[in-house]
């Protein structure tokens, strides 16, 4: 994050004596990034972060890679994954490369008994469908439709979950995911420019110390293992903290949209960037307002970068048969446009109502098994008038 945050008690001084009612120190842990280089905090704890009781035996949640090299448009309908009792399990992943996985996941809202820290990737969650809390160490964050849920690596979470109907879309990023720094001033804050600004961001609150002890099971995610930790103290024990490390909350509904007369490139639609990729909120806006304008986009060559759209709503605009949850993947290499009639039939429409995440890769994805069991095959010849 790019902003000052702070929550509970914290030293006046940093890495000074803090001590507790009884007399005995508080932990504090530093948490930075990119070694020492970038942003960090500093947390307060109950207790040391390092009383480890158990490490059980690590299992294998690699992506099952069915196509390591593709060219051609695929399209997956995602609401076709059956939901999972449990949040982990039911996370499937789609495409991968180097840089960032892709996929979804349809948790029932299980209570989760264990807590889950992703230690190679910050995580985005789009939640589609569902509402609830994550509760970290940082504090909580309640969550709706809509919402990008943004974990920075090496954050503990669990989540609690309101509904039973849950629907997220799920990128794990292994460079942080950041604001696109042409939004912030040399200062990091946020410009009039931007398409939102710190107002519209959602920081954790309502931070509970939980100085409690037992057996707390923390699942750890690193290269491509889950770790069962067990820790003798509970992950959430922060008296207080401080710093730009955290995590936080953007709503797609609070992304302003930037309109022109004639048709407007994908950059004005960016949100977050990362080593290697960009994601766009797509929302509702007024059209193209030149009175020869075609509002669907032209066609185009990502002669450099995949192209991955996941619907959320309405009707998208430049494609026939788009169903809520749908992925589409249009590979860099080969051209892709609007769908037979899309162009015409945009002309003269005043506004949309489409609410899409794009995700775009720099280098090529590679498509899962479990991707392709959700494809339409013959949506590569849907460009074909017929
Ligand atoms: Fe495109």
């Amino acid at each position: 994050m790019a902003f000052y945050h702070k929550l509970g008690k914290i030293p006046q001084k940093r890495h000074t004596q803090f001590r507790k009612p009884d007399g005995n120190l508080y932990s504090e842990e530093l948490v930075s990034t990119e070694g020492f280089s970038a942003i960090y905090s500093l947390i307060y704890h109950a207790h040391p972060p390092t009383l480890v009781k158990e490490v059980g035996e690590p299992y294998s949640v690699e992506p099952k890679v069915a196509i390591e090299k593709n060219l051609k448009s695929l399209s997956l309908r995602t609401f076709d994954v059956k939901p999972e009792a449990d949040y982990l399990k039911s996370r499937v992943t789609l495409m991968v490369n180097n840089d960032l996985h892709i996929g979804v996941a349809a948790p029932m809202g299980e209570k989760m008994d264990y807590f889950f820290k992703n230690a190679d990737a910050d995580e985005m969650l789009f939640v589609h469908e569902g509402e609830g809390t994550v509760h970290t160490i940082y504090g909580d964050l309640d969550f709706e439709y809509g919402d990008y849920i943004i974990l920075p690596r090496g954050t503990i979470y669990q989540i609690e979950f309101k509904t039973e109907k849950n629907r997220l879309f799920v990128l794990e990023s292994f460079s942080p995911i950041r604001f696109p720094k042409r939004y912030q001033n040399d200062q990091g804050q946020l410009m009039e420019h931007s398409p939102f600004c710190e107002r519209d961001i959602r920081l954790p609150e309502n931070l509970k110390t939980h100085d409690e002890h037992g057996d707390f099971k923390v699942m750890i995610k690193k290269q491509g293992m889950i770790f069962p930790y067990t820790y003798a103290t509970h992950p959430f024990d922060a008296i207080g903290w401080d710093g730009y490390h955290y995590p936080y909350i953007f709503s797609i509904h609070n992304f302003e949209p930037i309109t022109g007369r004639v048709h407007q490139p994908p950059p004005v639609h960016q949100t977050f960037s990362g080593a290697g990729f960009v994601v766009c909120s797509f929302c509702p806006r007024k059209y193209d307002y030149h009175p020869k304008a075609i509002p669907a986009p032209y066609n185009h060559s990502n002669i450099d970068s995949d192209e991955v759209l996941y619907y959320v709503d309405g009707d998208f605009m430049s494609r026939n048969n788009i169903e809520k949850g749908q992925i589409t993947l249009h590979p860099g290499g080969i051209p892709h446009g609007p769908h037979p009639g899309a162009a015409e039939r945009s002309i003269g429409v005043e506004d949309t109502e489409e609410l899409a995440v794009m995700v775009d890769p720099y280098r090529p994805f590679q498509i899962t098994e479990a991707a392709l069991a959700l494809q339409d095959p013959d949506y590569y010849l849907s460009w074909l008038n017929h």
